[in-house]
C-alpha cells in the first residue's frame, strides 16, 4: 500500500485541527461527544475542501495549470476555497455555477473578493455546466493557456485522500486523548469527505463506524462505495471495501441548500451551548440528523462519538433562518 504522505500535496491548511470533547452539549445528551473542527483549516472561513485541494492542486501545479475550473451551486463552499486556494497559488479561477437558489451574498461575496471570475448556467443539470467547463477549457487552451477542472466538491479519488489523511489524523488525536470513538459522524454532499473518512476508519480506526448524512438525496451508499474502492486502488490498498462499511442517514429537510427548522435548532443549540459555528445546509443538517439518530438509540454503549465539522459558514450570511 502506498501512503498517502506518496502523494504530492500542498501545505495550503493549517493543519492538524483541533479534536476535543463538547463539556456542555455532551451533559445535555448524556452522551461523551468530541468535534473535529475542519471549519478551522486556516484558509478562508475555514471547511473541509481544504484538505482536498492539497492534493488537487498540487496535481494541477505537476501538470503546469494556470487556471483551475470548477462547479457548484451559487453558495457552494467548494468553489470559494477554490477561488481562495488558487488565489493563494497566484493561479485563475473560474466558477461555474447553476443559477439556482440564493444568487448574491454569502459566499459570492467571498469569491469575488479571491478575485474569481464566477459565470452562471441557467440549468439544473451538473451536465450542462461541466459542457460549459470543457467548452471555456477549450477557448483557454485556444489562447495557450492550461486549464485545470476539479468536479463538483472535489469528490475524486485523489480529493478524497485528503479525507483518509483526516481519519488518520483523527487516530493519532484519539490516541493521545486515550478515547477509542463508537462512531464519527458527518455531511455528505458530492460524498468524497465521506468516502475518504469511511476508508481512512477502516485503515486507521478498526472498531469506528463511519457515518454520514446526506443533505440531498443523491445515492450516497453507491456514491461513497465507488469512490473507496477508487481511492483503495489510488492507495494500492488490499483493504477490503464492501456496501457494509457504509452507514448513510439523510436529513434533506425542504431541499438540498434550504435550511430546516431541525438543521435551525441545531445551529442554535451548538452556538448556545459550546460558542461554536455551524451552517444551516451542511453542517447544521448533520447535526440535526446526528441528534436524531442519538434520539432514537441508533449509537448501542455509551461510547465517545465524534462529530466532525466540515466548515460552511459563508451559508450564514447568504440563507434565511426562520
Ligand atoms: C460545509 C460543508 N460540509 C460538508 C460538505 C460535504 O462534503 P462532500 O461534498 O465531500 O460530501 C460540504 C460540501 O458539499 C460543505 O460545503
Amino acid at each position: 500500500m502506498r501512503s498517502v504522505i506518496d502523494f504530492p500535496n500542498l501545505p495550503l491548511g493549517l493543519l492538524p485541527t483541533p479534536l476535543y470533547r463538547l463539556e456542555a452539549l455532551s451533559g445535555s445528551l448524556d452522551r461523551e461527544i468530541y468535534i473535529k473542527r475542519d471549519d478551522m483549516t486556516g484558509v478562508a472561513l475555514g471547511g473541509n475542501k481544504v484538505r482536498k485541494l492539497e492534493f488537487l492542486l498540487a496535481d494541477a501545479q505537476a501538470q503546469g495549470a494556470d487556471v483551475v475550473l470548477t462547479a457548484g451551486g451559487p453558495q457552494s463552499n467548494h468553489a470559494m476555497l477554490t477561488a481562495a486556494c488558487a488565489a493563494r497559488l497566484g493561479m485563475k479561477a473560474i466558477l461555474v455555477l447553476k443559477k439556482r437558489g440564493v444568487l448574491t451574498g454569502g459566499n459570492l461575496i467571498l469569491d469575488d473578493i479571491f478575485g474569481a471570475e464566477v459565470r452562471f448556467v441557467d440549468t439544473d443539470s451538473y451536465d450542462d455546466v461541466y459542457a460549459e467547463i470543457h467548452r471555456l477549457m477549450d477557448a483557454l487552451r485556444g489562447e495557450g493557456r492550461t486549464p485545470y477542472f476539479i468536479p463538483v466538491g472535489g469528490s475524486v479519488p485523489l480529493g478524497c485522500l485528503g479525507y483518509v489523511n483526516c481519519a488518520k489524523e483523527i487516530a493519532g488525536q484519539a490516541e493521545a486523548l486515550g478515547v477509542t470513538f463508537d462512531a464519527i459522524v458527518s455531511a455528505a454532499g458530492s460524498g468524497g469527505t465521506y468516502a475518504g473518512l469511511t476508508l481512512g476508519a477502516k485503515l486507521f480506526l478498526p472498531g469506528t463506524k463511519s457515518v454520514g448524512i446526506g443533505v440531498c438525496d443523491d445515492p450516497f451508499p453507491e456514491i461513497a462505495l465507488e469512490l473507496m474502492q477508487k481511492t483503495a486502488a489510488l492507495l494500492e490498498s488490499d483493504v477490503p471495501v464492501s456496501p457494509e462499511d457504509i452507514h448513510i442517514r439523510y436529513h434533506i429537510g425542504p431541499g438540498y441548500a434550504q435550511p430546516s427548522p431541525e438543521g435551525n435548532e441545531a445551529v442554535r443549540r451548538l452556538a448556545r451551548l459550546e460558542g461554536i459555528l455551524v451552517d444551516p445546509v451542511y453542517t447544521g443538517k448533520a447535526l440535526a440528523g446526528f441528534f436524531q439518530l442519538l434520539e432514537e438509540g441508533y449509537f448501542p454503549g455509551d461510547g465517545p462519538i465524534l462529530f466532525v465539522h466540515t466548515g460552511g459558514a459563508g451559508a450564514l450570511f447568504a440563507v434565511e433562518m426562520p
